[in-house]
């Protein structure tokens, strides 16, 4: 029986008790939660307390379960377990993302196994499968919804024709988006996962900081209304590809057509896409977070030690990885302009992209406005490909139109081909 030592016994923690007393692999000998004392009910008799020492001053202990969240404690218990040559067992993502480089390097000297499958989707066993079957190929492309409250807020926008703040409202009171939302819809969570993915298949370390990242915050219902007028669906998408030797990595919202496999992964649920050079194209999805679930792969990762079937991710010396700018990417846009109502504008817009290079794939006019009408129209245009810094000079040019009565938005749209040069 392995003996496991607990920190946090909130959402996750209390499912992970749940499946652990049913176990034949393991069994939790303490707990160090701050409010253990109004828990009791939940504990029985497992000795608990707010002072971590009664975990980490226990010899019997093998392996400590880090579910508290955070930064700080988090990474003191990182610290003391591989200095105590202890596993480590986290669903913490904000913690990797920043601290990794140091502890999975410290880890690996110290020949400390870390098992983080919770922190990157939930109950989706991507880091396994990612170790242990594709990996040993070169992968061109990664492409993730990683992040559920956002994949649920843009969904029922689709839905129910809301706008933004509507939904995140009734999925707060649904518990279903936190308090403070604001490290799930400006995109941080998603990212803190990427970069751990994309260091996991490079074994590179890639600095999430330094990935661009956009929200979902802007997004608005015109925008989500076009996207099924036109066939795709607007997704907070995570996208990792290799391209002419260089790393691009970005989060942003993204046309998703729905010729890709994540054009059906709706509602709260998150869902990976992985292309190997020779085994092509897996997708792996399912629930992404929630108590049960989650604990689930904390619970498989502790099982697996248990049988010694883990396996470490060798991190002596990484090399950090290059992010090739995102503003030299080459992808389709939308775009969408609010113009006024008068012969000439589309010629004119045509122009700004046409001088540029950039060449159109379509048109789109709102037609329920009056002919004669004063108000602003949209006005849609789908590019072919073309690089997204050429595209915002030509849109920051149509801004200073006096027909354009509205900032421009650009949204790519992208399958699950990895781009060519
Ligand atoms: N919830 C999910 O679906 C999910 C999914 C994937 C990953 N995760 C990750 O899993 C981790 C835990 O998430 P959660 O949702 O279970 O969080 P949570 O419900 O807030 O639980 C955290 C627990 O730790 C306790 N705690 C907080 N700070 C502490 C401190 N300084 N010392 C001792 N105890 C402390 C909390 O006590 P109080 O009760 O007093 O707050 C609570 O019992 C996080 O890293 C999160 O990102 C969660």
């Amino acid at each position: 029986m392995v003996k496991i030592g607990l920190f946090g016994l909130g959402t996750v923690g209390q499912g992970l008790l749940q499946l652990v007393k049913k176990s034949p692999y393991a069994e939790i000998k303490a707990v160090v939660d701050r409010s253990y004392q109004k828990k009791k009910d939940i504990l029985q008799d497992i000795p608990a307390s707010d002072d971590p020492s009664m975990i980490l001053e226990n010899p019997e202990i093998d392996i400590y379960v880090e579910l508290i969240g955070g930064i700080d404690f988090p990474l003191f218990i990182a610290r003391e377990a591989i200095d105590r040559k202890k596993t480590l067992i986290t669903a913490n993502k904000a913690l990797l993302a920043e601290h990794g480089y140091a502890i999975f390097s410290r880890a690996s000297l110290n020949e400390v196994h870390i098992g983080f499958e919770a922190a990157i989707a939930g109950a989706i066993p991507i880091v396994r499968n990612l170790m242990s079957v594709i990996n040993y190929q070169p992968i061109s492309r990664l492409q993730g919804i990683l992040n559920g409250t956002t994949n649920y807020l843009l969904t029922k926008m689709a839905k129910r024709k809301a706008p933004y703040h509507e939904v995140l409202k009734e999925a707060q009171e649904l518990g279903l988006a936190e308090a403070d939302p604001t490290l799930d819809v400006n995109g941080m969570d998603a990212c803190h996962k990427l970069a751990l993915l994309a260091s996991l298949i490079t074994n590179k370390w890639f600095e999430y900081e330094r990935i661009e990242t956009v929200g979902i915050e802007q997004i608005s219902l015109s925008d989500i209304l076009w996207a099924e007028k036109m066939g795709y669906k607007i997704k907070l998408l995570a996208d990792y590809h290799y391209n002419d030797k260089k790393h691009f990595i970005s989060v942003e919202p993204t046309m998703i057509p729905s010729s890709s496999p994540l054009y059906a992964i709706d509602n709260e649920d998150n869902a990976i896409l992985v292309k190997g050079e020779f085994s092509g194209e897996h997708l792996f999805a399912g629930k992404g977070a929630g108590s049960l679930p989650t604990a689930y792969s904390v619970y498989a990762d502790i099982v697996n030690y248990a049988l010694g079937r883990h396996s470490s991710w060798d991190m002596k010396h990484p090399e950090y990885a290059a992010i090739a700018p995102e503003s030299g990417a080459d992808y389709e846009f939308y775009i969408r302009l609010q113009v006024q109502n008068r012969p000439g504008v589309l010629a004119k817009a045509a122009q700004s992209l046409g001088s540029r290079g950039i060449s159109i794939a379509a048109v789109h006019q709102e037609a329920i406005y009056e002919e004669n009408s004063q108000d602003p129209v949209d006005l849609v245009i789908v590019t072919h490909h073309c690089r997204k810094e050429v595209l915002t000079k030509a849109l920051a040019e149509i801004e200073k139109q006096d027909y354009c009565t509205n900032a421009a938005v650009k949204i790519p749209i992208k399958g699950s081909d990895t781009p060519k040069k």
